[in-house]
């Protein structure tokens, strides 16, 4: 058994729903966020906790909750170094803070999976493709496990700031969101509601959706 065999081997013995690279699908989360210089903004989430049991626990292997899924690379540049900083090691998006292994920033803990500061200013070094809506669109993008997700490919994201002592989003009331995909979450929810393998938009504190699908 060659060593990359045996490190994958490896990782699906330890990590029970560890990510299975033939079954992801590219998912995109933005959020709005006006953050003050010294914030990033983060996202926790995954499955809904009232709706599963076992998403208690404070390691991701195990947790029922924890949706296996890697981020993808936005940039090389400076801009994009705290984002590749802290993705580092992230391997899933749960509800806890850094997972065991995950980067740090300048000794900064990553406070969930990292997104980006991004605009649709073409000459700035923050501009991303997806984001042809303007400034101060955060962004994660993700190679995501959509079978693991709920059979409807909903799962639930809250925003996290750091320093932690800015911490948790406040609670939203999602309804119907707009968009190439739309639609109503079937399951209630404090939190945002996305769906796997879509570019998904929302606001800081608000309770607007946009769910697109990527373009061919
Ligand atoms: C994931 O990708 C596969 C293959 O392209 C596609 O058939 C499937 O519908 C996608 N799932 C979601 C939830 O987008």
């Amino acid at each position: 058994m060659d060593s990359i065999k045996c490190f994958f081997v490896l990782s699906a013995f330890l990590m029970p729903h560890a990510l299975a690279a033939s079954s992801t699908n590219r998912t995109v989360i933005f959020i709005f966020y006006e953050t003050l210089p010294e914030q990033s903004l983060f996202i926790r989430g995954g499955l809904d906790t009232n709706l599963h049991s076992g998403c208690d626990t404070d390691e991701v292997t195990g947790d029922a909750c924890a949706i296996p899924m890697r981020t993808r690379l936005l940039g090389t540049i400076d801009h994009y170094d705290g984002y590749n900083a802290w993705r580092a090691g992230d391997n899933f998006l749960d509800w806890h803070g850094a997972e065991a292994g995950q980067g740090s920033f300048y000794g900064a803990p990553a406070e969930g999976t990292p997104l980006v500061w991004t605009t649709s200013n073409i000459l700035s070094p923050a501009y991303q493709e997806l984001n042809t809506f303007g400034d101060h669109y955060w962004m994660v993008d993700m190679e995501m496990d959509c079978p693991f997700v709920e059979a409807d490919g909903w799962f639930d994201v809250k925003g996290y700031t750091a320093p932690a002592s800015f911490g948790w989003e406040p609670d939203v009331t999602q309804t119907a969101c707009d968009g190439t995909i739309g639609g109503v979450s079937p399951h209630a929810s404090v939190n945002h509601m996305a769906r796997c393998g879509a570019v998904n938009i929302f606001e800081h504190g608000g309770s607007a959706c946009t769910i697109n699908a990527f373009e061919d």
